[in-house]
């Protein structure tokens, strides 16, 4: 074999498309207009769209989605931040009301009224922005189920807790029950909010342990 011809060889060898390659091509193909359909090749004689040229999961990967998605992703993820430290604190204070009622100290009063509103705002921040980008990722065909799994257990929590707040009993209730007898153990409010706080629990973690692409 000729110098040239070893030289041509190397250089088609070379352009045949590596990762790397398809990484780049990917931000350089102009998305597809609206309506535009991804799939099926170029009518017969007609120049094929730059897209229309790629492997499919290239081609499925040029959806995109808004720069508002990433921004509200990055909301949605800060906010989640909260939710634990939240519930370990709501969990604590509540249990110390519980068994101690108008008796109980200073810190379980200033604690469990302020963190319920606080993990209240959280939810809906998190409903608004989770909602919002379940609607927009619809288009994407990857993670689907996992965001579906997720914002479905979130809904169930959300209603949990709006039921849960609506049986909070008051200091003169607990103190009631405890002159009765009963103190601690469960009551319909604490068992309908950490049933909640569990399937968040479990709606959170899912989306560190489940990571499909
Ligand atoms: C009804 C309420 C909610 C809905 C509809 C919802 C929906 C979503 C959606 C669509 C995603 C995007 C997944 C992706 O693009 O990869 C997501 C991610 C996530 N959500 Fe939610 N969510 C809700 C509530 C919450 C709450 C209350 C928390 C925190 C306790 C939370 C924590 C997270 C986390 C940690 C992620 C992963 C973020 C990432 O991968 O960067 N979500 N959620
Ligand atoms: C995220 C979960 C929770 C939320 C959002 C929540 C919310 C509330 C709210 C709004 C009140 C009424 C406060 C007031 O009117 O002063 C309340 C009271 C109360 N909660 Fe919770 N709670 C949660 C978890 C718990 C848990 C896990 C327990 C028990 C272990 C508990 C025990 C109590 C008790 C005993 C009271 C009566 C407080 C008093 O003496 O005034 N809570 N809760």
């Amino acid at each position: 074999m000729s110098l040239a011809a070893l030289a041509l060889a190397q250089a088609l060898v070379s352009l045949t498309p590596t990762m790397e390659n398809t990484r780049l091509l990917r931000e350089l193909v102009p998305e597809a207009p609206p309506g535009v359909e991804l799939t099926g090749a170029a009518p017969f004689g007609e120049v094929p769209a730059p897209w229309a040229l790629l492997p499919d999961t290239v081609r499925r990967r040029a959806v995109t989605l808004s720069d508002g998605y990433y921004t509200r992703l990055d909301i949605h993820r800060i906010a989640s931040y909260g939710t634990l430290p939240l519930f370990l604190l709501e969990y604590l204070a509540g249990q110390k009301l519980l068994e101690e009622g108008s008796g109980a100290p200073l810190w379980a009063e200033k604690v469990h009224k302020p963190a319920a509103y606080l993990v209240a705002g959280l939810f809906t921040v998190n409903t608004v922005t989770g909602l919002w980008n379940l609607a927009e990722a619809q288009k994407v065909e990857s993670g689907k189920t996992r965001r579906w799994v997720h914002s479905i257990m979130m809904l169930a929590a959300d209603v949990g807790f709006i039921y849960g707040a609506s049986k909070a009993p008051s200091t003169q209730q607990i103190d009631d029950r405890i002159e009765s007898g009963t103190r601690g153990g469960w009551t319909p409010h604490k068992a309908t909010t950490v049933a909640s706080m569990g399937v968040a629990t479990a709606a959170l973690v899912m989306m560190y342990l489940w990571k499909d692409e």
